[in-house]
């Protein structure tokens, strides 16, 4: 096996190392196929009866694995099982806690070629892509371990009134989370929030999306293997009915998930709250890019196309709105469809693929319903088709009338719409004229309107004249990840300075001697 690491520094399509490593982390993911999976609930597996099967975007031929779905009795069991950890895993010392948490992150690390091959086969992401999550998921936990080591455990002495009197800010952690992620991250979504819950001393039931369970049950065994004790995690595969029997399961003290807007919400009025509870969703975008007359165009068009098709637009980042000043509307339209022509699509697997599968058979339905309302109210000026089962051409479309359907709704797949605008107002006003805030990217050589920009537009994640990925690419401890608006409910973001202490609360502790 090659010694090959993978880090943002090495994660790049020119680099033969990762491939090689890549392509021996597949030969490992394969052999893994036919696995007949359960969850977990104290370290041992479950029963559940009833079972569903998971099978490869790409080809519907490949099935990968069957998975027993978690019964209602287990959700109970799972919940108070966590419930009955707290105690002991927030009572030992918080270094305790980062060290384990830390060598689960190196061993997703030295795992990463077979835990990014496996990602590709289950949900179709790329060799690049699937590799970034992956390390993505191991330099989440790092950084939520630094920030737990960095402010000494949050235990903090406060002034004192009295030479007899002194009172400590401690910042404890609630108890059980339920941690929901969805299929288009199934690692980092997983690993970033159960990490930050696990290391704050809160214990955990996490909910993978069906879609995402092989590679959620990897990231299991990877915790477990680390040393992590069986009782503090636990594993509920399963649908939409297992997700909400912990969401209203009344032993859960606090809850993030990670997915569209319609379902964060339903969550967020859902919760059980006697009294009010902590609840984390990260939810859609709708992201815009503008591109301003002083831009360069290469430039805007490499940061927007891998923006808008990378990982086929399912990412909640993805761009899928493109404003335009005028004076260079033709040409940035011309290059952009050039670029999305160029793109390969196929096997995620395969290395020069760039364009994975859509995830299921409703992606491809909204793709070619979308196709086709472009084609009638606009213009479709690059793809537009349904290339053979999931896969689908990365599409440009342009024309649009104005407030139009393709503009305000998250759809999710390989799509972009691009409008001219008359000025960075006007294209400031129909940027923000959304529920959704997640990020924004913004293309200009002049100083004076990226800070104009910057000042005004409304996105939790915004970046200015970037090739590498105009809204997407986001890194733990670089880019604080999370949403305004409708994009999220707490303001404190993933990979970012604020985001351990929210599964934390304060206890201000005052002794008399
Ligand atoms: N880190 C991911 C991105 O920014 C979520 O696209």
């Amino acid at each position: 096996m090659t010694k090959f690491r993978v880090t943002y520094a090495t994660l790049s399509a020119d680099n033969e190392d990762l491939h090689t490593a890549y392509e021996q982390g597949l030969a490992i993911a394969k052999d893994w196929l036919g696995a007949d999976l359960t969850g977990f609930v104290g370290g041992k597996p479950l029963s559940g009866q009833e079972t569903f099967t998971i099978t490869s975007p790409g080809d519907a031929a490949l099935t990968l694995c069957t998975v027993h779905s978690t019964t209602a009795a287990e959700v109970d069991a799972a919940v108070s099982t966590a419930a009955d950890a707290v105690q002991a895993w927030s009572g030992r010392p918080w270094q305790e806690r980062v060290d384990i948490l830390m060598r689960a992150a190196d061993l997703i690390s030295e795992r990463s070629n077979e835990l990014a091959a496996l990602m590709s086969m289950e949900v179709g992401k790329n060799r690049l892509e699937a590799l970034g999550d992956v390390e993505e998921s191991a330099d989440l936990i790092r950084y939520y371990c630094k920030q737990y080591s960095d402010n000494d455990g949050f235990v903090r002495p406060m002034d004192q009134l009295s030479d007899a009197e002194r009172t400590t800010s401690v910042l404890r952690p609630y108890g059980v989370w339920g941690v929901i992620s969805p299929f288009n991250f199934p690692m980092a979504l997983a690993a970033g929030p159960a990490g930050g819950a696990l290391v704050a001393g809160n214990t955990v039931v996490l909910k993978p999306s069906p879609q995402g369970t092989f590679t959620a049950v990897k990231l299991y065994e990877c915790l477990q293997d680390a040393g992590l004790p069986g009782e503090v995690m636990q594993l509920i595969p399963g649908g939409d009915e297992v997700g909400r029997a912990l969401v209203k399961h009344p032993g859960v003290n606090g809850l993030t998930f990670t997915g569209s807007f319609a379902a964060g919400m339903e969550i967020y009025r859902s919760f059980p709250t006697p009294f009010p509870k902590p609840v984390v969703c990260e939810m859609g975008g709708k992201n815009p890019a503008i591109v301003s007359a002083k831009a360069d165009l290469p430039t805007a068009i490499a940061g927007i196309a891998r923006s808008a098709f990378g990982f086929s637009g399912q990412k909640c980042s993805a761009c899928s709105r493109v404003y335009v000043e005028r004076a260079v509307y033709d040409d940035f339209v011309a290059g952009l469809a050039v670029r999305a022509g160029e793109l390969k699509v196929g096997d995620a697997t395969a290395r020069d693929v760039f364009v994975g599968p859509v995830v299921n058979d409703e992606s491809v339905a909204r793709f070619t319903d979308a196709v086709a309302h472009a084609s009638s109210v606009g213009k479709v000026v690059a793809g537009g088709e349904v290339i053979e089962g999931r896969y689908v051409q990365p599409t440009v479309v342009t024309d649009l009338p104005a407030g139009d359907r393709l503009l305000t709704d998250e759809l999710f797949v390989p799509f972009v719409a691009v409008q001219p605008v008359d000025s960075l107002d006007e294209a400031l006003t129909l940027a923000n004229a959304t529920e959704l805030g997640l990020t924004a990217g913004f293309f200009s050589a002049d100083d004076a309107e990226v800070d104009y920009f910057l000042d005004r537009i409304e996105a939790g994640v915004v970046y200015v004249n970037r090739a590498a990925g105009a809204t997407t690419g986001a890194w733990p401890g670089v880019q604080p990840f999370g949403g305004w608006k409708g994009s999220g409910s707490s303001g404190k973001a993933g990979g970012g300075l604020y985001y351990v202490q929210q599964f934390l609360r304060e206890q201000s502790r005052t002794v008399v001697s």
